[in-house]
C-alpha cells in the first residue's frame, strides 16, 4: 500500500474529545520514547509530522493523523502517550491510564493497536504487564520492534525471540511482529501491507 498524503487532524484530552470515528483507525503504543511519534513520521515519510522527542514523556494527548492511500482510502493513525514514564505522579499515572484505557477499549473504528517495544532490551515486565492486560481486554494487538538500527547484528533477532519467548508463558500463539527502524525506514512497507490488508476488511460503522 501506498501513503499520498498525512495531515495532522487534533490532539484529545480524553477519549470522548476524540473526533468522529469513522474510517479504519491504528493507534501506536508502547513505552515512552521507545519511538511511536518516530515511527508515524517513518511511515507517512513526512519528518515532523508527529513530535519527537529526545526526553520520554513528549506525547501527552490522543492524537488522530488523517491518511489517505493511493487507492483513495481514508484511515487514521493515533500517536498515544508513552507508559513507564519514570518521574510522573501517580495522579498523572492514574489519568493516563483512565485516558487509555477507555479509548483502547471504547474506540469503535479501532482496528489493530500496535504495540511498540524497543529491540535493544530483554523483555521488561512493564511491556509484558501491559500485553497481558490487552490480552483481558480481548484487544487485537501486534508487536513492533523499534530502533533496530541501534543493535550489534543478531541482538534484534535474540531479543524478539525472548521478547515472543515470556509471552508463550501467557499467549498460547505469537502476535505479529514487526521490526522496524525509523532511522533506516526498515519495516516500513511491511506494516503498511498489514495495515492495508487490514484497510480491505474493514466494514463501514
Ligand atoms: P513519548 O512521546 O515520550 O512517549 O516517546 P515516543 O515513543 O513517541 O518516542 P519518539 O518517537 O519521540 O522517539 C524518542 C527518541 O528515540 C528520539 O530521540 C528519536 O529520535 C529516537 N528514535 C525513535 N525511533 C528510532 C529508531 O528507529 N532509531 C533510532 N536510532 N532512534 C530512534
Ligand atoms: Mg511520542
Amino acid at each position: 500500500m501506498e501513503i499520498v498524503s498525512g495531515k495532522y487532524v487534533i490532539s484529545s484530552a480524553t477519549y470522548k474529545q476524540c473526533p468522529p470515528a469513522e474510517g479504519p483507525e491504528y493507534a501506536f503504543i508502547g513505552r515512552s520514547n521507545v519511538g511511536k511519534s518516530s515511527l508515524i513520521n517513518m511511515i507517512t515519510n513526512q519528518h515532523n509530522l508527529a513530535k519527537t522527542s529526545g526526553t520520554p514523556g513528549k506525547t501527552q494527548l490522543i492524537n488522530h493523523f488523517e491518511i489517505i492511500s493511493k487507492n483513495k482510502k481514508k484511515w487514521y493513525l493515533v500517536d498515544l502517550p508513552g507508559y513507564g514514564y519514570a518521574t510522573v505522579s501517580q495522579k498523572a499515572r492514574r489519568n493516563w491510564g483512565n485516558m487509555i484505557e477507555s479509548y483502547i477499549r471504547l474506540r469503535e473504528n479501532l482496528v489493530c493497536l500496535f504495540v511498540l517495544i524497543d529491540s535493544r532490551h530483554s523483555p521488561q515486565a512493564i511491556d509484558l504487564e501491559f500485553i497481558n492486560q490487552l490480552g483481558e481486554w480481548q484487544i487485537p494487538f501486534v508487536l513492533v520492534f523499534t530502533k533496530a538500527d541501534k543493535n550489534k547484528p543478531g541482538a534484534t533477532d535474540r531479543n524478539v525471540k525472548s521478547f515472543l519467548a515470556a509471552l508463550s508463558e501467557n499467549w498460547e500463539e505469537p502476535p505479529p511482529n514487526f521490526v522496524t527502524s525509523a532511522v533506516k525506514k526498515n519495516g516500513r512497507k511491511e506494516l503498511l501491507d498489514y495495515i492495508g490488508s487490514l484497510n480491505s476488511s474493514f466494514t463501514k460503522l
